[in-house]
């Protein structure tokens, strides 16, 4: 099984949360765009999506999946969702495909937060991917010295611009071994619109895909 199959069989175990009349969260990247694929076979049987990006909104649009504004559709049941990493606490860097803000915005209104993974994204201390940073333009500068001075190495990501209309810097060489600490203290800089670290809403159930099937945590 490679990385992608395995990405795919967590998406499969996942689709068994969808519930019919349910308003499903749906997330961003290659591990969501499986689960985006199967959701197509549901789709008469859930009463819409609410898409943590215009990527994501576009391929449900694409299967005749009906896409919802999320102040119309309230709080959510359901959302599903890949991760860059996740600790054994399901706090999780996310960020990866730029989505983060309409990420966490979509998890913060669901009851339920199920994440879907290949098993590599599963670590013991969250920082070995690059955090992502969405930042107001005109705060890069500011925003890369504070970072700095908390150990960080931020690069901008280069010619990215989210759906936000802000840019992403890249945080490399941060342990983060507070992910709740960490996370209110990078949101608190001036100009940071979210920091990738998912610990104040982590996920509730992590599903990962491995060669040998998937494991569903806790
Ligand atoms: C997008 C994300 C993705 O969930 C994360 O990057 C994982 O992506 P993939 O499923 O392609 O490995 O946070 O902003």
């Amino acid at each position: 099984m490679n990385q992608d199959q395995m990405k795919k069989a967590a998406a499969e175990a996942a689709i068994a949360y969808v519930e019919p009349g349910m308003i499903v969260g749906v997330g961003t990247g290659s591990t969501a765009n499986h689960f985006i694929d199967l959701l197509a076979d549901l789709k008469d049987r859930i009463d819409g999506t609410v898409a943590s990006s215009e990527a994501s909104a576009q391929r449900l649009r694409g299967h005749g999946i009906q896409v919802m504004d999320l102040n119309t559709a309230g709080q959510l049941p359901l959302y599903v969702d890949g991760a860059d990493e996740s600790n054994h606490q399901l706090h999780l860097i996310k960020g990866g495909g730029g989505a983060l803000t309409r990420e966490k915005i979509v998890a913060a209104a669901s009851d339920r937060f199920v994440c879907i993974a290949d098993e590599s994204k599963l670590v013991d201390m969250l920082g070995a991917f690059p955090l992502p940073v969405e930042v107001i333009p005109m705060a890069r500068a500011l925003v890369a010295r504070e970072l700095i001075r908390l150990g960080g190495q931020p690069v901008l990501r280069d010619g990215f611009t989210t759906d936000n209309g802000n840019v992403i810097l890249d945080v490399d060489n941060l342990q983060i071994s507070d992910p709740v600490a960490m996370e209110d203290h990078i949101n608190g800089i001036p100009g940071v619109v979210t920091v990738g670290i998912f610990a104040r809403r982590p996920a509730d159930v992590l599903i990962l895909g491995g060669p040998g099937g998937v494991k569903t945590l806790p």
